[in-house]
């Protein structure tokens, strides 16, 4: 039997971050991955083949939208979904070949197979045993359909569906107006697709500052998604033409019928940890399925970690990548930690949508006195210049200290911008550190300036 130092299970950005720095830390990693290629999730059917997709559709929405206003003149492209399909997978082979590349230079081993615990200390991956002193489960997430909704992946689909589909569909409907349904709904939208995405609540991007959620639907109703908003989805029925959507408006209970050729259900994600055997092992799982873990990422049982999806906590490809640091540095006897008030999230829409910290809402809710800076896109003019004038970053700072206390921007970059504030956040930076901080001309980043300004004695451009 072979032994390691640490056996990680699952290569998604948890797991093969959290190996490659537990070797670099000198101990002895292997990862097990039934998978065909790294990279997991994230980089095969999630992060990764989205934001191809995000960015062929964006390009062609610039061509038919904007190219002649600069006086780029010429027929608009067409969508060649083959070739689009093509260079999605290129990108996916890119990606998971460099963790390969990555797993050699550092010399983690990739063990083949889907893994299960015989105990504590060995792994089991067909039939054969490993041994090891530390065991990391990073399984992540699976799509968590409806009960009633049967997804088949080619008519009703999952995100992983919706991601190679067969053809451009007609009439798309969207389960979810969270970032899947948002980023993938986005996507078809600009491919041509009718859209309507069905949402429970009354708001779309759960989560996200109320402000950035009411001008974010905005302008996605503007960019021709429809919206059906306060309606719980009650089933799914495939029929020859495509699928019947059932729903309910939560006002007044009345139901109703929609179809489209193809139904999207992305209403979130519930942690992986099927045929792993840790029910067996006693394990402790929460209600949610989640796997129960102390303060420095152990479950209870001694020696045995889990990080990422499969844990409470966003369930975002950086947030497990910072565990599986983390984690690995707790293994090899260092001191590990993530700082869970400074995690940013980013819906890759255009514009993008951007958060980290606080919302309003939270603050009120805590009785925390706050002030607010708000600066336009529209102000800025760097971003008036591509089009870009539509959203604003919005900036909560301490109504006494001026402490940044949480950022939310819907804009041209949104999902770079931010982590300025993450960065300013980390280090306990008020509003006014960040204003006193040049920024060049002319950038984006000016609005987050401007936006600072405005916590204190105003902005300039406003
Ligand atoms: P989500 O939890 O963000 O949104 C699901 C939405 O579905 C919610 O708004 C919910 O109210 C709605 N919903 C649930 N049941 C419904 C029903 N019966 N009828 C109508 N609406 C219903 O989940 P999503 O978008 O599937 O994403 C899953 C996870 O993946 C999230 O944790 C997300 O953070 C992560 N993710 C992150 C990305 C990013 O960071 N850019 C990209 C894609 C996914």
């Amino acid at each position: 039997m072979t032994n390691y130092d640490v056996i990680i299970i699952g290569a998604g950005p948890g797991g093969y971050v959290c190996a490659i720095r537990c070797a670099q830390l000198g101990l002895k990693t292997a990862v097990v991955e039934g998978r065909g290629t790294l990279g997991g999730t994230c980089l095969n059917v999630g992060c990764i083949p989205s934001k191809a997709l995000l960015h062929a559709s964006h390009q062609l929405h610039e061509a038919v939208h904007n190219f002649t206003k600069m006086g780029l003149r010429g027929a608009a492209p067409t969508v060649d979904w083959g070739q689009m399909q093509a260079y999605k997978d290129d990108v996916i082979g890119q990606n998971t070949k460099g963790i390969e590349y990555l797993f050699k230079k550092n010399g983690v081993t990739w063990i083949k197979g889907w893994g299960r615990l015989r105990d504590a200390r060995t792994v089991e991956v067909n039939g054969k045993a490993y041994a090891a002193n530390s065991i990391v489960v990073a399984t992540g997430s699976e799509s968590a359909a409806l009960s009633s909704v049967r997804v088949d992946e080619k008519v009703i689909v999952s995100s992983t569906g919706a991601l190679a589909l067969k053809d451009v569909p007609r009439r798309l409907i969207v389960i979810g107006a969270g970032v899947i349904g948002l980023e993938l709904g986005s996507v078809y939208s600009r491919l041509g697709s009718d859209v309507e995405v069905i949402e429970f609540l009354d708001h779309v991007a759960p989560g996200m500052d109320k402000d950035v959620q009411a001008a974010f639907e905005k302008l996605l109703r503007k960019q021709g998604i429809r919206f059906t908003l306060g309606a719980a989805v009650q089933s799914v029925a495939a029929n020859d033409d495509g699928a019947v959507v059932k729903y309910a408006l939560r006002e007044d209970s009345s139901e109703h019928n929609v179809e489209a050729d193809v139904i999207l259900v992305a209403t979130g994600r519930r942690p992986f940890s099927d045929g792993l055997g840790l029910g067996e092992l006693g394990v402790e799982t929460t209600a949610n399925g989640q796997i129960k873990i102390d303060g420095h990422w152990q479950t209870s049982l001694p020696g045995v970690y889990a990080i990422g999806d499969v844990i409470s906590g966003p369930m975002l490809a950086h947030k497990a990548e910072d565990e599986g640091i983390a984690v690995a540095e707790v293994i090899s006897g260092r001191v590990g930690h993530v700082n869970y008030d400074v995690i940013p999230s980013v819906i890759y829409t255009h514009p993008e949508v951007a958060s980290v910290g606080k919302t309003e809402d939270q603050l009120k809710d805590e009785g925390h006195a706050y002030k607010v800076g708000r600066f336009s896109f529209m102000g800025n003019g760097r971003a008036k210049a591509i089009f870009a004038g539509d959203g604003f970053v919005k900036l909560l700072a301490d109504a006494e200290t001026g402490r940044l206390l949480g950022c939310h921007m819907i804009g041209p970059g949104a999902g770079d911008l931010i982590h300025e504030i993450c960065v300013a956040m980390e280090f306990g930076a008020g509003a006014d550190d960040v204003a006193h901080t040049c920024h060049a001309h002319p950038t984006f980043s000016e609005a987050v300036r401007e936006a600072a300004l405005a916590c204190g004695d105003g902005a300039i451009h406003a």
